[in-house]
């Protein structure tokens, strides 16, 4: 390949692949030929438009800033500590997965969800007193991580995003909001016995469901569930919420199994199977895939949740290009010939609480960090971001594409190709969330850790970014820079609104690697008369259409 990026970033304005690929496909020319697979039949399933997602290209930078192309802006809509609603309650820590909800169908008045996925002690719990937290701390442990519902609208006056604090639907749901459970693990010997359990954290990317509820998936929950004396099968789930709905009671999937979840991809099978895709943010860890055993109802609405209740999880078998199911007769007969596994393993209940540890046992292909997962609107393909995995001396990770039979969501066989690679070659490294816009690019924004980032192997990329790559046209698989965060901090869950003109994006952990809070690395958002770096979530407008 020849040395492109900083030539194109240069040179270039990024033309969105929409005109292009809309020209190829009326005149039956182009992209049709260039590959085998995906880009023939199914090929825009859903029409990309004709223009709209246009911009200059930024260069890497390590401003303490979020740097946007010419032409765009943003505006914080909650910081951490803000209040969200007339009771008080406040935006939690480190906020991760966003995703806008319309009110009465408007692109301009929403309930935002926003993931919280851990803390900072220096500026949240404190240090441990003699080793430990006291119940205050554990209380704010436990608060600030979670989710916020909150309520943002555009202010046409101000040409501003804003938080509408007077909301009746702004809400927290955190570690301290009693949870159900569902499905196999529920009531077992493997959670305890537990049918209810207290609490949700580590939440880190997550999904929407069909019917319009939220997913949000449990993460690196260990340490918070030790601090807090909690039971440790308790956690590392994906939740369901009903953001307009607080009698929605909220759930936790265990059918859909226990681990570092990242985040929750729902699809449908051909046969109306739902299907959700999964991946283990560990080094050498798995992908999975839920496919309902019931089918889809429309009109059943948000009682079609009970659809993740039941149903087959699958592991990827990369190397056979199989997805094996993960049942306990499977397990079992993996585990034959070892007595300590048999004892492990012997209800399906044990199968999804240890998930991980089954998955190997069937032969699950150990892979580099699998963080978000998508599907491709435009033609079923399934992108996974391999963050990176230093074991392997994979420092930039990579984005690889599954390619269904049939392009199926339910198919138990697939292939796959690695769709883009992180280096210097491609201008990012590290890559994590991702999401589509309607031009089919995936925007995908990246997680180099604070402690390697702007040295070593990791100096020419700067700070944290978030770049836009087509995934058809001439363009593919090119990584474009759109935005460079703010000093150590990490862009994470970017989601527009459904007219595309906002993107919703966090600003997690700005000045991650502060020591003392007088001197910090970051003083990002740069609020008049402070110099906290606080997690924010941003909306992002400049788009035309
Ligand atoms: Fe919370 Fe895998 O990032
Ligand atoms: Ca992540
Ligand atoms: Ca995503
Ligand atoms: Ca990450």
């Amino acid at each position: 390949m020849e040395n492109k990026p900083l030539n194109r970033r240069t040179f270039l304005t990024f033309m969105g692949t929409g005109a292009a690929a809309l020209a190829a496909a009326t005149s039956g020319l182009g992209i049709l030929s260039e590959t085998a697979h995906a880009e023939t039949d199914n090929l825009l399933r859903v029409k990309p438009k004709k223009k709209g997602f246009e911009f200059q290209p930024i260069d890497a930078t390590t401003k303490d800033e979020l740097v946007l192309p010419k032409g765009f802006k943003y505006d914080v809509v909650a910081a951490y500590g803000d209040v969200i609603n007339r009771e008080g309650d406040t935006f939690g820590f480190n906020n991760d997965f966003t995703l806008y909800f319309s009110i009465e169908n408007s692109s301009e008045r929403g309930l935002l969800w926003v993931n919280h996925e851990y803390t900072n002690p220096l500026y949240v719990e404190g240090e441990k007193v003699n080793g430990k937290y006291t119940p205050a701390q554990i209380e704010q442990l436990l608060y600030n991580q979670g989710g916020s519902i909150i309520e943002v609208y555009y202010d046409k006056k101000d040409n501003k995003w804003k938080m509408d604090t007077s909301s009746t639907h702004a809400r927290r749901v955190t570690g301290l909001t009693p949870f159900m459970l569902t499905g196999p693990a529920k009531g077992t010997k493997a959670v305890s016995g537990a049918t209810r359990v207290q609490g949700t954290f580590a939440n880190c990317s997550g999904g929407k469901t069909i019917w319009n509820t939220v997913l949000s998936c449990e993460e690196n929950f260990e340490d918070t569930a030790q601090n807090a004396g909690l039971d440790q099968t308790h956690y590392g789930w994906v939740i369901e919420v009903d953001p307009f709905d607080p009698n929605f009671e909220v759930r936790k999937h265990t059918a859909l199994g226990r681990f570092n979840h990242e985040n929750a991809s729902m699809g449908i099978a051909k046969d109306s199977r739902v299907v959700v895709y999964m991946g283990d943010d560990k080094k050498d860890a798995c992908v999975y895939k839920f496919v309902s055993k019931n089918k889809y109802v429309p009109s059943l609405g948000k009682a079609n949740s009970r659809l993740l209740e039941e149903g087959t999880l699958y592991v990827a078998d990369f190397k056979k290009g199989k997805w094996i199911a993960m049942t306990i007769e499977a397990v079992q007969k993996a585990a034959a010939g070892k007595p300590e596994l048999l004892e492990k393993f012997q209800t399906q209940g044990d199968v999804v609480t240890n998930c991980h540890e089954a998955a190997i046992l069937l032969g699950g292909t150990p892979t580099d960090r699998p963080e978000d997962v998508e599907i491709s609107p435009f033609d079923n393909t399934i992108f996974i971001a391999h963050t990176n995995n230093d074991k392997h001396g994979n420092l930039h990770g990579h984005i690889t594409r599954f390619i269904e039979k049939n392009d199926d969501l339910g198919a138990t066989e697939f292939e796959y190709e690695i769709f883009a690679a992180g280096g210097r070659q491609s201008g990012f490294s590290a890559p994590d969330n991702l999401t589509f816009d309607s031009n089919a690019n995936l925007w995908t924004v990246t997680d180099i850790s604070s402690s390697s980032l702007n040295k070593d192997a990791w100096t020419s990329f700067g700070n944290n970014g978030m770049f836009v790559i087509p995934t058809i046209g001439s363009d593919k698989g090119i990584a474009f820079q759109f935005a460079s965060a703010p000093a150590e901090a990490e862009l994470t869950g970017p989601s527009f609104t459904p007219d595309e003109k906002t993107l919703f994006l966090s600003i997690q952990h700005p000045g991650e690697e502060t020591k003392d809070k007088n001197n910090p690395t970051s003083t990002w958002p740069h609020r008049i008369g402070e110099k906290t770096p606080r997690p924010a979530v941003v909306a992002i407008t400049g788009f035309k259409f």
